[in-house]
């Protein structure tokens, strides 16, 4: 009996434009757009193998050695969108085996901390969707591919490009035009860095998809962000990457980060993701740049109270000196286990 592999990795990427509020929940369509940078694969990434074969009477799936339910509605989604472009192919060309009736088997392995707000479910669903689509052999372009991946986190959608990636929010109410683009890829500005400070590799209590909810439901201050700040800060921050200003582009990540945690704070009940040690980090990133003159080093935090910080590589004595100085020096990061600080991350290569 034939059993068809395909396997593949996926990077996670960290918005610098941050993706927050659904105006369609089982499409998984956004209330903004949003930008991110994706990440080294040699750093942090999911590796996904998935198989079939005729003697696989369902679908079954293993994250991290421990058999999941494959039932959630947005694994379901990816995989009959997968399944269906492959009917389209084996109708076309009838000497192609069947893949799509046959069970799928995947099996995924993050090597960084799954849903500690480093992004898991976005390379999860990136590399999910990718291997299906590698063993399907679909034609689609990636874009086209970004549509599926989106349906399983939104910020997926993101992880199937290198270098600096948008997600459009899209006008449809199908969500046929919600999907990533390139912005620029990874040389365009190769002495771009990303350091990540692990803080904590805890489950967070709330999961980005019911923290959003919330938001949309509850706060004020995010009919703001979404109506008057993000739609501006897009095409802002596009063109500082385009024109590779940093201290524009830092500014603007730092000013998003907050404004994300702002609506959070705003919710009800609110939602706190950073902590102590999140918000010294923010503070020495402004003394830092305060002392320079000018911003060389720009934060920022997805849902959780672990740090990415982007600077460029000839600033990396400064920036990194001053965090492993504060890290000896200062006793909230005593909690931290030192393996888990990730520095020195080049920006990706193409995944
Ligand atoms: P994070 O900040 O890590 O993205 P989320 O709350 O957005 O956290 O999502 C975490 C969820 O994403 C996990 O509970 C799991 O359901 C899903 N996920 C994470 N990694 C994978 C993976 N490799 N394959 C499939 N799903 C994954
Ligand atoms: C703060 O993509 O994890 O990281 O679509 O519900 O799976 P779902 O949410 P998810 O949310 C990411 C939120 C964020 C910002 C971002 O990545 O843009
Ligand atoms: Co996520």
């Amino acid at each position: 009996m034939t059993v068809y592999t395909a396997s593949t990795t996926a990077p996670v990427n960290i918005a610098t434009l941050k993706y927050w509020g659904k105006r369609d929940k089982s499409l998984n369509l956004p209330t903004n757009s949003s930008i991110s940078v994706t990440l080294s694969q040699n750093d942090l990434r999911t590796l996904t193998s998935v198989a079939t074969s005729e003697s696989f009477t369902e679908d079954k799936l293993w994250l991290n050695g421990k058999q999941e339910s494959i039932n959630s509605p947005r694994t379901k989604a990816c995989l009959d969108d997968l399944k269906k472009l492959r009917v389209e192919l084996e109708e076309k060309n009838s000497s192609l085996p069947k893949l799509s009736q046959w069970g799928l088997h995947i099996v995924s392995e993050n090597n960084f901390p799954t849903a500690a707000g480093l992004a898991s479910s976005a390379a999860g669903f990136a590399a999910l969707v990718v291997a299906i689509s590698k063993l399907y052999k679909l034609p689609q372009d990636m874009s086209e591919i970004s549509k599926i991946a989106r349906k399983g986190s939104g910020s997926a959608c993101r992880s199937l490009f290198g270098g600096y990636v948008a997600w459009d929010m899209g006008v449809k109410e199908n969500g046929e035009d919600s999907k990533a683009i390139e912005v620029a890829p990874i040389n365009h500005w190769p002495n771009m860095k990303a350091a990540i400070l692990v803080v904590s590799d805890d489950k967070k209590d709330t999961p980005s998809t019911s923290g959003m909810q919330t938001t949309v439901a509850t706060s004020d201050l995010f009919q703001w962000r979404i109506k008057e700040v993000v739609p501006k800060r897009y095409e802002e921050m596009k063109q500082s990457i385009l024109d590779k200003d940093f201290a524009k582009f830092g500014d603007l990540t730092m000013k998003d980060s907050n404004s994300f945690h702002s609506v959070c704070l705003d919710s009800s009940p609110p939602i706190f993701y950073l902590n102590d040690t999140s918000k010294k980090i923010i503070k020495l990133i402004h003394a830092l740049n305060e002392q320079e003159g000018k911003i060389i080093a720009a934060y920022t935090f997805d849902a959780g109270p672990n740090a990415v910080v982007y600077y460029e590589e000839e600033n990396e004595s400064k920036v990194l000196g001053l965090l492993y100085k504060f890290f000896n020096k200062v006793t909230g990061w005593d909690k931290i286990d030192s393996s888990k600080l990730i520095t020195d991350t080049d920006i990706v290569t193409d995944p």
